[in-house]
């Protein structure tokens, strides 16, 4: 398996009960490396650009409203098979139907507010860690 990047988010929910930390200890427990990492405010632009492949669903205006009511912390996280083994931590995107003891299912509340985003596949994740982040950011591997 080879070594890969994926793109974590501690949405707002999580950071406004102080789950940051955490997260952040079990994502490094189950061996990501954090590359870069930031804590910012997306403005309703900003939470647009980001989910543009979503536009035209019928959830995406509550998706920028949540996303821009708050600070969240994003990450470039390293480890091998990086993308799949996240999304495994991570658990379903509805926390109710996600696995006993993922991170969704510890702390989300529902499908609107579910803690975490992670990318879906290698190519999206080389696409949204591009999107938070310059390339000097991204601490090389060592
Ligand atoms: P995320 O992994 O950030 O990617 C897109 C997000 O859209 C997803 O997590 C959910 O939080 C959100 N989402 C997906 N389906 C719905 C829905 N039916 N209602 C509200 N939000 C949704």
């Amino acid at each position: 398996m080879a070594i890969e990047r994926t793109l974590s988010i501690i949405k707002p929910d999580a950071v406004e009960k102080n789950h940051t930390g955490a997260i952040i200890s079990r994502l490094e427990s189950e061996g990501f490396i954090v590359r870069a990492m930031k804590r910012v405010h997306l403005t309703r632009a900003e939470a647009e650009g980001f989910y543009a492949e979503h536009k035209g669903r019928g959830f995406f205006d509550e998706l920028v409203t949540f996303m821009s009511r708050g600070p969240i912390v994003i990450m470039a996280l390293e480890r091998e098979d990086a993308v799949a083994k996240y999304r495994e931590v991570i658990g379903a995107t509805d926390p109710q139907k996600a696995a006993e003891n993922t991170i969704r299912k510890l702390y989300g509340a529902h499908v609107g507010e579910n803690a975490v985003h992670g990318s879906d596949k290698v190519e999206t994740a080389v696409r949204e860690i591009g999107y938070f982040f310059a390339g000097y950011e991204v601490s090389p591997r060592a």
